[in-house]
């Protein structure tokens, strides 16, 4: 989508006293945290130095708990137009608010966790990330005068208590990529990499441009991606995927031939807020007998909520991708594979319980599958949206890397 709305200032912050040539760079970074609680586990970027976002791909514009003086947004502010256009369903319409003669502008976000929402101000505040080279962090620009929506605190409600608000990566004018990248001179592409950390006490990456994109012990994590085409859904915003079957050990799980159906809404929808993959009811009972049938021979112990098969790990082997159990592959309508090693299929609960960490999503689901975020962590997931694709690592774990390997270290302008 075009990004013709928005034309905020902008400034370049330089530690030195050079005057604002355009910078060398064309990559921004910013740390991932990883909150976790007994419901949830959501990952927030850190944006102005300290402060955190919860990421939501699918939020169609940035909110948070404003200071109390703010600056409006005008009814007529085209920004306004396009925030009020993405009334989510459940929520009710917001007026504008009449004042002195003025119009200021409203509008409603969700919190993606509770499902609800609250009539909120429009305003514009600063943004505030860091430049790099790809391996170290240069130095801070700010994004002045970006629109967010100046949530009640009661909105915040079940997200974790470290973030503010959250930040919107949808492929709407409003979200932070667009923000990011409205500026041409700036010549920042409109792609970010998600790299989820899988600890709290590691601080995962999200790039936004061209990259490279380098994780220690160096690698380019641009050079070990597989891609296949990335879909919107203009209504809900989300990123889909055509994936057209799952294999366990090579073994396709027997479902009907039309269980994957691409519709116009994909067969698979990326979540940045479920926490373990879901699969329509029919998929999810053919992949757990198909599991089932996989790991004959380990021995299995009283499932632990909200999973249904579960293991005693402590006879299980190690390998650099986690433990070694059924590979699960789930296969791309373009005949790529996103592979999922025991990392990032078995959720340990317990010293020496595991459990297989996906979900039945229902009968009536929309999509057949929504990829959550277990099977996101230390994998490198680049959303290219100027070239409609989606660039996946599987695990970074046998390249002996993390999610947690870039290097934040504010390093000199090179
Ligand atoms: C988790 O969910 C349960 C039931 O939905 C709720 O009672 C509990 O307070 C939640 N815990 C946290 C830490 O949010
Ligand atoms: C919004 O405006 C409409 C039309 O003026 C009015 O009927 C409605 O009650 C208002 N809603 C709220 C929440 O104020
Ligand atoms: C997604 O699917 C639902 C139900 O099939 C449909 O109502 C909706 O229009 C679809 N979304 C788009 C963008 O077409
Ligand atoms: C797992 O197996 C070990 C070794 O056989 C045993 O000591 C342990 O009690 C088992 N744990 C559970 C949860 O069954
Ligand atoms: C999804 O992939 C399958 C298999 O290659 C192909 O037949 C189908 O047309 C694709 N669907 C879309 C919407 O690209
Ligand atoms: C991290 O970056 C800094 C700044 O360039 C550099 O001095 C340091 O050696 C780097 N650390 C590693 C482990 O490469």
């Amino acid at each position: 989508m075009p990004n013709l709305l928005l034309l905020p200032s902008l400034l370049v912050l330089t530690l030195s006293l050079e005057v604002l040539a355009p910078p060398p760079y064309h990559t921004l970074v910013a740390p991932i945290l990883k909150h976790t609680n007994a419901n949830t586990s959501l990952y927030s970027i850190t944006l102005n130095y300290h402060e955190h976002y919860v990421i939501d791909v699918d939020a169609p514009f940035n909110w948070y708990r404003c200071q109390l003086r703010h600056p409006p947004v005008g009814c007529n502010a085209p920004e306004c137009a396009v925030a009020r256009s993405y009334l989510s369903p459940s929520c009710p319409i917001s007026n504008n608010t009449y004042k002195y003669g003025q119009c200021y502008c409203n509008d409603t976000p969700v919190n993606p966790v509770t499902g609800s929402c609250a009539l909120s101000q429009s305003t514009y505040n600063d943004l505030i990330i860091y430049w790099t080279n790809g391996r170290f962090r240069i130095t801070a620009i700010i994004f002045s005068h970006s629109y967010v929506s100046c949530a009640p605190t009661s909105l915040l409600q079940s997200l974790p208590k470290e973030a503010i608000g959250v930040g919107a990566l949808s492929w709407s004018s409003l979200a932070l990529l667009s923000l990011f990248t409205y500026n041409a001179g700036l010549e920042v592409a409109r792609k970010f990499a998600l790299c989820l950390p899988s600890s709290s006490r590691a601080r995962g990456t999200i790039f936004i441009g061209d990259g490279p994109y380098y994780l220690l012990p160096p690698t380019n994590a641009a050079s070990v991606l597989s891609y296949t085409p990335l879909r919107g859904d203009s209504i809900s915003l989300g990123y889909f995927i055509n994936l057209t079957g799952i294999t366990i050990n090579g073994n396709a799980i027997n479902v009907p031939w039309d269980a994957f159906d691409f519709n116009v809404n994909g067969s698979a929808r990326l979540s940045s807020i479920v926490p373990y993959t879901t699969l329509r009811s029919n998929i999810y009972d053919a992949f757990l007998k198909e599991f089932t049938k996989a790991v004959r021979g380990i021995a299995q112990v009283m499932n632990v909520d909200p999973f249904s098969l579960c293991f005693n790990t402590s006879t299980i082997g190690l390998s650099r991708q986690g433990l070694r159990v059924p590979q699960i592959d789930l296969i791309l309508g373009n005949g790529e594979k996103w592979t999922i090693y025991g990392s990032n299929s078995i959720k340990q609960v317990d010293n020496d319980v595991g459990c297989l960490a996906f979900g039945d999503g229902g009968k009536t689901v929309k999509q057949a599958v929504v990829v959550g975020t277990y099977q996101m962590e230390n994998n490198f997931l680049l959303f290219d949206l100027d070239q409609s694709r989606l660039g996946f690592s599987s695990s970074l774990l046998p390249y002996g890397t993390t999610c947690g390997g870039f290097n934040f270290t504010v390093g000199g302008i090179v």
